[in-house]
């Protein structure tokens, strides 16, 4: 099984100067340690609220053919808040279904989910995913699309991933 890297980026003012270590980017770590069976490098970054700076990142991850970015942060209504703009300037293709399904499923554990414009998209042979700045939301938003990231990810070319079937169960029609 080929080694795979993952993309983390968090996006947090805070975080990135210091003043409170970032829980939500080790939490997409955990998330994915324990449902992926190749061994992953990681490419882990914290960064302010700054869209240029996202914009430069997600492009160089994509460029580096990481197959699967995952960012933290920087969904909400407040004026810092762009990843999701971001997202859709980088990307060729949105797939709006993981936007949806992300709020769908939170709205059960918090009546402020509409709030998060989190979406998903495809740059060369990256799948990017926008996940809110709560730690525990990464699991909740995680688990609603899991299922369909392992035959995503075959569709756009990226490298191989091994899934488990822990929690839902990840789907590769034949
Ligand atoms: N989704 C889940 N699953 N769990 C949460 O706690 N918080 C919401 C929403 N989505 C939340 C969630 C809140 S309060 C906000 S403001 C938005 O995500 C945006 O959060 P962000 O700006 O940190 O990305």
């Amino acid at each position: 099984m080929d080694i795979v890297t993952i993309g983390i980026i968090t996006l947090s003012d805070r975080a990135s100067r210091g003043e409170y270590k970032d829980l939500s980017g080790p939490e997409i770590k955990r998330y994915f340690s324990e449902r992926i069976k190749n061994r992953i490098d990681w490419r882990y970054e914290v960064i302010p609220d700054d869209p240029d700076q996202l914009y430069h990142l997600l492009i160089e991850m994509s460029d580096l053919e990481i197959g699967l970015i995952c960012t933290t942060g920087g969904t909400g209504p407040a004026p810092r808040d762009f990843t999701p703009q971001v997202t859709e300037k980088v990307c060729s293709k949105i797939l709006p279904g993981f936007g949806e399904e992300m709020r769908r499923v939170s709205l059960r554990a918090v009546p402020t989910a509409i709030l998060s414009a989190q979406t998903a998209g495809i740059r060369k042979k990256s799948l990017i995913i926008n996940l809110p700045g709560k730690p525990r939301a990464i699991a909740e938003c995680l688990d609603g699309v899991y299922a369909a990231i392992p035959y995503c990810l075959d569709l756009i070319g990226a490298p191989y991933m091994e899934f488990t079937q822990k929690g839902s169960h990840a789907f590769r029609p034949k």
